[in-house]
């Protein structure tokens, strides 16, 4: 299915991302890999390259609409087009709100989380109607639940969420079709330790343990995967928090309270 097609994958020096990259390596996609650190996302391509896969490794920001300019004018000087367009950089945040003391965290995570899908979906959208292909945005189960300690993060993603609603409707019978991702904790990233704290430095290592209800990013991975090649709109992961979202159509007052509980459970 994706042997010879172009793939873009912003955010591909770790976590989901690079795993992601590996796994579509495996069945003989041109890899076209995107992040700020070059040593880290070299090492990625090089292990894409040993699959057998092409694979462009193109350092930037997604913050900066030049640097995703830049990604896919050398993507399709490489390989001629871009046939999908993952677009999964992202940062976090963990601060209770009243306890931020550094308001340009709020900046920092629009302009990476939301913006950064604006910039890279632009530019690679011309070449994703020529190949009729497809747009699949990692986005988070905060997109739709608000979840304490990540009022900046959770906002960056809901609007994600209302950017690729509206955008879905423009391109009906364009062929370009969007995948939006929901996944709840993921373990074996490095979302926690890049996050920003209260005081806009990032957390760095923690002890935290993993919840018990994180998935390993293989599992995401495949199911994105398999997604992508029955060509959904929406993919939550795992499939039971689904339960959640009814849940938060009929009685938000629940779901509010059980996330609190979860969160207060998982900091403690
Ligand atoms: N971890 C979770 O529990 C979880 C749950 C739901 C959704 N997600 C989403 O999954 C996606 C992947 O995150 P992850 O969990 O795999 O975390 P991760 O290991 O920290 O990976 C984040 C990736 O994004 C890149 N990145 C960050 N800021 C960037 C920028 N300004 N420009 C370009 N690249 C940038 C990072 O590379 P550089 O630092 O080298 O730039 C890294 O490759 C994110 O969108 C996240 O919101 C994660």
């Amino acid at each position: 299915m994706f042997h010879d097609k172009t793939v873009v994958i912003t955010g591909a020096s770790s976590g989901l991302g690079a795993v992601l990259a590996e796994a579509f390596a495996d069945q003989g996609a041109n890899l076209a890999l995107f992040s700020r650190s070059e040593d880290r996302l070299e090492e990625i391509g090089a292990r894409c390259r040993e699959r057998g896969a092409r694979c462009l490794a193109v350092a930037g920001d997604v913050a900066r609409a030049e640097d995703c300019k830049r990604l896919v004018d050398r993507t399709v000087s490489e390989y001629g087009g871009v046939d999908y367009l993952v677009a999964n950089a992202g940062v976090g945040m963990w601060a209770r709100f009243e306890e931020v003391e550094d308001l340009e965290i709020f900046r920092k995570l629009m302009d990476t989380n939301y913006l950064g899908v604006v910039h890279s979906v632009f530019y690679a959208l011309p070449h994703l109607k020529k190949s009729k292909g497809m747009i699949v945005a990692i986005s988070s189960i905060q997109g739709k639940i608000g979840v304490p300690l990540h009022t900046g993060y959770g906002a960056s993603k809901h609007a994600v969420q209302g950017f690729l609603a509206s955008l879905r409707t423009e391109l009906d019978g364009s062929g370009v079709d969007i995948l939006t991702v929901l996944p709840h904790w993921l373990r074996g990233t490095n979302m926690r330790s890049n996050a920003f704290g209260k005081d806009g430095g990032l957390l760095g290592p923690d002890s935290k343990r993993h919840s018990k209800e994180s998935i390993s990013l293989e599992a995401c991975s495949q199911a994105v995967i398999t997604a992508v090649e029955k060509r959904k709109r929406e993919l939550v992961i795992p499939f039971k928090l689904r339960l959640l979202l009814w849940l938060n159509l009929i009685h938000p007052g629940i779901v509010e309270w059980l996330v609190k509980r979860k969160v207060e459970i998982q900091e403690k």
